[in-house]
């Protein structure tokens, strides 16, 4: 069965790629339903425009009810009736009203073998901690902050010239063979 998935998205949405290339060619029976994000500028926006994908912007503004944010989110995503929410490179953290909606299948995509280096500078956090082997994790979302049940995992090695920047981009592409596994060995129904 075609899987129906949301992807939520912050950046540049090179995970968001790999998954609709992965679609595109066949090796996952899924379907991006749409794609959301909190940052409107977001290129990973174009991307799934390009691709013919429903792509919208809902952004928190400064100063705003996060509940309230969290809760229009949950309505957005909802209104696609996904099997499956994929959080590729999204910069806020889930809140209890989404969660009461998509726990269980809402899977998280992070940039360190977990449970090491969680939160939003993972690459950095390796780094500055001399760990000679951090990873790539995907997870199902819990109300935690990057604690919940872990699907895959792979390492990769820290070269001792890396900066944050060389380390991120290395574990990125282990991220995005993670990710088009995680979709295409969720089972709908599966939590
Ligand atoms: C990925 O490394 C993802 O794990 C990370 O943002 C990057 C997005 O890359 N997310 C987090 O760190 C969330 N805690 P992309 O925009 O090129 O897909």
């Amino acid at each position: 069965m075609t899987k129906e998935v949301v992807v939520l998205v912050s950046g540049t949405g090179t995970l968001l790629q790999a998954l609709i290339d992965a679609i595109e060619s066949g090796s996952v029976d899924a379907r991006v339903a749409a794609v959301v994000s909190d940052q409107s500028g977001a290129p990973a926006l174009e991307r799934a425009r390009r691709h013919g994908i429903e792509a919208i912007a809902h952004p928190f503004r400064k100063g705003g009810d996060r509940a309230l944010w969290d809760a229009e989110l949950a309505e957005i995503v909802g209104a696609f009736e996904p099997d499956l929410v994929a959080s590729a490179g999204f910069m806020k953290l889930l809140g209890g009203a989404f969660l009461a909606r998509f726990g269980g299948h809402t899977i998280n995509s992070h940039p360190s073998l977990l449970p090491s280096f969680p939160g939003m500078r993972a690459p950095a956090d390796a780094l500055a901690a001399g760990v000679k082997v951090t990873g790539a994790t995907v997870f199902i979302v819990d109300p935690g902050i990057d604690t919940g049940r872990i699907l895959v995992q792979t390492a990769v090695d820290v070269h001792d010239e890396d900066t944050v920047q060389t380390l991120h981009e290395r574990i990125k592409i282990v991220e995005r063979e993670l990710l088009v596994r995680a979709v295409r060995e969720w089972e709908p129904g599966e939590s």
